[in-house]
């Protein structure tokens, strides 16, 4: 009997990731699947203080706006594609209960859990699918969302403020600008069509703020080297070899 998308999918538990999930799986997962979920708008407004930022200096990651609420605002990027491309796991049957509180752990830093049908990329092997499952149907997965009323949710950024954050951001999970990067990357890979412009705008900008900061810095270090008075370069270089010679 086929699903209709709506109705649990008995004994099988199905995780939709549209963020660090699609490059970074959860534990136990025994099958993932490329696809994607309608009615929302996945967005950097969602400040990390414990990912990809700290609780003095929080990152940006990803969020789901439901494109309702989101059509309400005014958004610099203001075209999102409507289909919101990531990937589903499922978790092994016996691990289910670990895997949730992982997740739980993982996504604390204002997600809550909601549920949404998701669409299985044309082409993903039907023997992939939940059991019974027809092809054409989305089936149920469960999906960490930080909405707009969760304290880390930061709602419409300015592109180029936000490029300048997630390039000075960073925190135990690493530099905001790869989880960007590493985001723009899983997305290519999942289809031609699974690009988001906000990424990639992203992405782009900051390319361009580490370049810039790369010349800056290499501009600096230039001037210095030219400004360090010649006898104390001298000076150093002596210092040096009798440290080599004492301690060879
Ligand atoms: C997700 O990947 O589905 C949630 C957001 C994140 O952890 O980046």
């Amino acid at each position: 009997m086929a699903t209709n998308g709506t109705t649990a999918e008995a004994d099988e538990f199905w995780l939709f990731g549209y963020g660090s999930l699609i490059w970074k799986p959860p534990p136990h997962f025994d099958r993932r699947i490329p696809g994607w979920v309608t009615g929302y708008v996945r967005r950097f407004w969602q400040a990390s203080q414990d990912h990809r930022g700290t609780p003095e200096a929080p990152g940006r990651v990803v969020t789901l706006i439901s494109r309702s609420y989101w059509e309400q605002l005014v958004d610099h990027h203001d075209s999102a594609p409507d289909k919101v491309w990531g990937v589903a796991y499922r978790i092994k049957a016996d691990r289910v209960a670990e895997v949730k509180e992982y997740l739980d752990i993982r996504e604390i830093n204002g997600y809550t859990i909601h549920y949404t049908p998701f669409y299985p990329a044309p082409g993903v092997d039907p023997a992939l699918l939940p059991q019974n499952h027809h092809h054409d149907f989305p089936f149920r997965t469960l999906v960490y969302i930080g909405t707009p009323d969760n304290e880390q949710f930061v709602g419409p950024q300015d592109p180029q403020k936000l490029a300048e954050h997630i390039y000075r951001s960073s925190g135990p999970s690493g530099l905001n600008r790869d989880y960007l990067w590493g985001l723009e990357a899983a997305l290519g890979e999942l289809s031609p069509e699974s690009g988001d412009e906000h990424v990639t705008d992203l992405s782009n900008r900051v390319r361009a703020i580490a370049a810039r900061e790369e010349k800056k810095d290499r501009g600096e270090r230039e001037q210095q080297h030219h400004e360090q008075p010649h006898n104390f370069r001298n000076a150093g270089d002596i210092d040096e070899q009798e440290e080599t010679e004492k301690t060879s």
